[in-house]
């Protein structure tokens, strides 16, 4: 997949990729016509992120976490702003980066149950993003799905012909993952991943975004997560929202050792009762 002519960056190779970010947000703003409180969603947020970095999202509940990452996507539309995948304009389906960026990026939500159709089989789900891109060989798609479980820490064998009413939701979220790799993306996002799971199964899902951020070194993450132990395992940086602004960023040590803002020092304070 990555040898086609559309992952290809029009040429550029080697540091010259990494001189364009993989994502980047500049000026954002939202606010949702529907508001309760009228407030801005997102106001002005500009950040990058690079090749292979993996980037938290902290904040508290409304902060805008969900609305940035779905901008971010091309799944929302900012009101304000510029967002670009590899250097392309990413604001609706018509735009250059859009499609791109739809072929090279998974998304894992909260709750595995919305990525996972209950009428499919486990097979059929994690395949169905292959799929999308045009790979239907039998052997291909088997191997890629295999590999993609294997990473999850799910035996393919045990899980492939399951139904995700048979899964349970550490299981389950841990197939959504397998979904979101399964054709190698450049770019994974995942939103409060481990927040519906309960905390017996957390551990696996840590376990199995730590061993995909060794097995795919190249593939940029970002994750929102209230979780500070889990931010700490999996994050180098950390980009703080609070009522749609960034108000700190920095890398994952100096942010949970040293925050800055009285914003952050609460959130952290608040996690460690
Ligand atoms: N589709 C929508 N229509 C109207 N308002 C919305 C919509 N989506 C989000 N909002 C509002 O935008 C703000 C940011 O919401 P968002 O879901 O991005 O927060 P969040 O940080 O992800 O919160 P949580 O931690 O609860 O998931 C909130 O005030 C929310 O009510
Ligand atoms: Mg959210």
């Amino acid at each position: 997949m990555k040898g086609n002519a559309e992952f290809s960056n029009d040429g550029l190779q080697g540091a010259a990729v990494d001189s364009v970010p993989m994502v980047r947000a500049d000026h954002v703003s939202k606010r949702f016509s529907r508001s309760v409180d009228g407030r801005q969603a997102l106001c002005d947020v500009s950040l990058q992120i690079k090749r292979g970095e993996s980037v938290a999202i902290i904040g508290g509940s409304g902060s805008g976490k969900s609305t940035l990452v779905r901008i971010l996507l091309g799944l929302e539309t900012a009101d304000s702003g510029v967002v670009e995948f590899r250097g392309k304009p990413v604001r609706d389906k018509r735009s250059p980066g859009w499609r791109a960026l739809r072929r090279e990026s998974g998304l894992v939500l909260q709750n595995p149950f919305t990525s996972l159709d209950p009428r499919w089989s486990v097979a059929r789900s994690v395949a169905e993003p292959l799929r999308v891109i045009g790979i239907r060989g039998h052997t291909a798609v088997a191997a890629a799905v295999e590999s993609a479980l294997r990473q999850v820490g799910l035996e393919a064998g045990r899980f492939m012909t399951r139904y995700p009413i048979d899964l349970s939701g550490g299981q389950a979220q841990r197939a959504a993952i397998a979904r979101a790799i399964v054709a190698g993306p450049a770019l994974l996002v995942a939103d409060e991943p481990m927040s519906a799971i309960d905390v017996a199964a957390r551990l696996q899902i840590l376990e199995a975004f730590t061993a995909l951020r060794s097995a795919r070194p190249d593939m940029a993450l970002i994750m929102v997560s209230h979780d500070l132990g889990v931010v700490r395992r999996i994050a180098e940086r950390i980009i703080v929202l609070h009522e749609g602004c960034i108000v700190e960023s920095g890398s994952t040590a100096a942010i949970l050792e040293h925050p800055q803002h009285a914003y952050t020092q609460r959130l952290i304070e608040a996690a460690s009762l």
